[in-house]
């Protein structure tokens, strides 16, 4: 099986480092759109261009599976992918109904890209899970540009998540759910700006689950063999040793903050 991992960036990589995890024998396709991120403060015209010509250049690789790890493309995207290509497309959308289900009192947090934040896609999955209006949503889109630059825990960092977060009485929050897979690496830099009660939910563990889901229906996962992963900048395989040592810092990151 050959299993591609898609985003606008850096960020599917979180998705990717659990899926590897669970999949320790398959082998990974992981495309970052690097000549067009960040997608979430483009239009959704622009962002559907981009999928789709990412997606043409992975079925041309010939994957068996493409998982869309960005919340921001899946919820501009993936219905029109679907309807072109026969094969499974697994998008991502932020994790509200999770973050509900591990309280269903106190409020929940969603923060994710503008796109993500207006889309009808958020709202119709809103109107759906938060029976008791618990749910309050926030764009952030200066995390996936600094995750770009792997400033992950600066002073401007933290005074941004300041910044955006003070209006939110964060002890009457259970959980902020991370509806851009670029937030993850934010976990250790928001530890440090809210309130320790205040959970992090992501999506990365329930898109996965559902790749394993679809992929043993067809009987397709392999039991034994190793894993490799070969890393794509918008169509370009990258080889260089520098640009190969920068993803490896990002996955460091993400073992840094994977239990937090
Ligand atoms: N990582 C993407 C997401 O999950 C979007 C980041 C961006 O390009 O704005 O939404």
């Amino acid at each position: 099986m050959k299993i591609a991992f898609f985003d606008s960036g850096m960020g599917g990589l979180s998705v990717l480092h659990h899926a590897r995890r669970v999949l320790p024998h398959e082998e990974f396709l992981f495309y970052a759109d690097e000549a067009h991120v960040p997608y979430g403060t483009k239009t959704r015209a622009e962002v559907e261009a981009f999928v789709a010509e990412a997606f043409a250049f992975l079925v041309r690789q010939g994957v068996d599976a493409i998982v869309v790890a960005c919340n921001t493309a899946t919820s501009v995207a993936v219905p029109a992918m679907r309807a072109r290509y026969d094969l499974p497309i697994i998008g991502m959308e932020p994790a509200a109904k999770k973050a509900l289900a591990l309280d269903g009192n106190r409020r929940v947090l969603v923060v994710a890209t503008p796109i993500t934040i207006a889309g009808a896609k958020l709202e119709t999955l809103i109107e759906r899970v938060d029976k008791e209006h618990l749910v309050d949503r926030l764009a952030l889109p200066e995390l996936v540009t600094f995750a770009e630059r792997q400033e992950f825990d600066s002073p401007a960092v933290r005074a941004y998540l300041q910044r955006e977060l003070a209006p939110y009485p964060l002890e009457a929050y259970s959980a902020i759910v991370l509806g851009c897979t670029h937030f993850n690496y934010f976990k250790a830099a928001l530890r440090e700006v809210v309130p320790p009660s205040v959970r992090f939910v992501d999506g990365n563990e329930g898109t996965v689950n559902e790749l394993v889901r679809r992929l043993r229906a067809r009987g397709e996962l392999a039991q034994a063999g190793t894993s490799a992963t070969t890393y794509y900048y918008s169509g370009r395989r990258v080889t260089a040793p520098q640009e190969l040592a920068r993803i490896e810092r990002y996955l460091r990151q993400l073992d840094r903050v994977y239990a937090l």
